[in-house]
């Protein structure tokens, strides 16, 4: 197998996709190395599992900074530091420079929990019961300048029950999640090493158990 693809993962809080990608990736045959987890805040929760799995870590918060392009600086020269080829954010809850934005595309994933282009932004689940919709689910996309915007990568979709509440749902929706994530990734470092031609066909999941 060639070299695996270095992966930082950007998170804000709880950090259970994170987890999922670094399970995954202690498979030999898993194409990425995960090489570092940043985090802008210092009690999120997903840096304790990152450091029991002896993966380094940093926290930069935008509080120490005055604009939204320094802060972005101060990311991008610690991703730099740690030879990230790509970045996978996983609950990661801010929006980046332009300039950063710009620099990384193509070679960022994010996880969101709505079919996409349905519901951008904050809240996607409350969105979805807000909006009445039958299905909902979870989205891997390519991160671009533009919020939630990017190409979709891979999707599952989950139902939503009359008795269904922001909770229920997120937590329906949470663990299609975890099962979209890693293949995702490995589906988007495959098609960036092989090429299409080589790529097997997208795994989309639909209800998935
Ligand atoms: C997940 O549901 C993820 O899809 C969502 O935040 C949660 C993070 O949970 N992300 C967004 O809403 C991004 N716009 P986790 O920290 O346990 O992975």
């Amino acid at each position: 197998m060639s070299a695996k693809t270095k992966v930082a993962i950007l998170i804000s809080g709880r950090g259970s996709n994170m987890r999922t990608l670094i399970q995954a990736a202690k498979q030999e045959d898993y194409p990425a190395e995960i090489i570092g987890v940043f985090s802008n805040r210092a009690d999120a929760a997903g840096l304790e599992f990152a450091q029991s799995e002896n993966i380094q870590t940093a926290v930069i918060s935008q509080k120490d900074f005055d604009s939204r392009e320094s802060f972005c600086e101060a990311l991008d020269a610690q991703l730099e530091a740690w030879g990230a080829e790509l970045l996978a954010h996983a609950g990661y809850m801010r929006i980046h420079a332009d300039g950063f934005a710009q620099k990384w595309t193509g070679k960022m994933l994010n996880i969101h929990p709505s079919l996409l282009p349905s519901f951008k932004g904050l809240h996607p689940q409350q969105q979805a019961l807000d909006a009445g919709v039958k299905i909902a689910g979870a989205t891997v996309h390519e991160v671009t300048p533009e919020l939630d915007a990017g190409p979709p990568v891979l999707q599952a979709a989950v139902p939503v029950l009359d008795s269904d509440n922001a909770e229920s749902l997120s937590a329906r929706i949470l663990k299609v999640e975890h099962q979209i994530y890693p293949l995702a990734l490995k589906q988007f470092i495959e098609k960036r090493t092989n090429g299409d031609s080589e790529t097997a066909d997208q795994t989309n999941l639909i209800w998935p158990n």
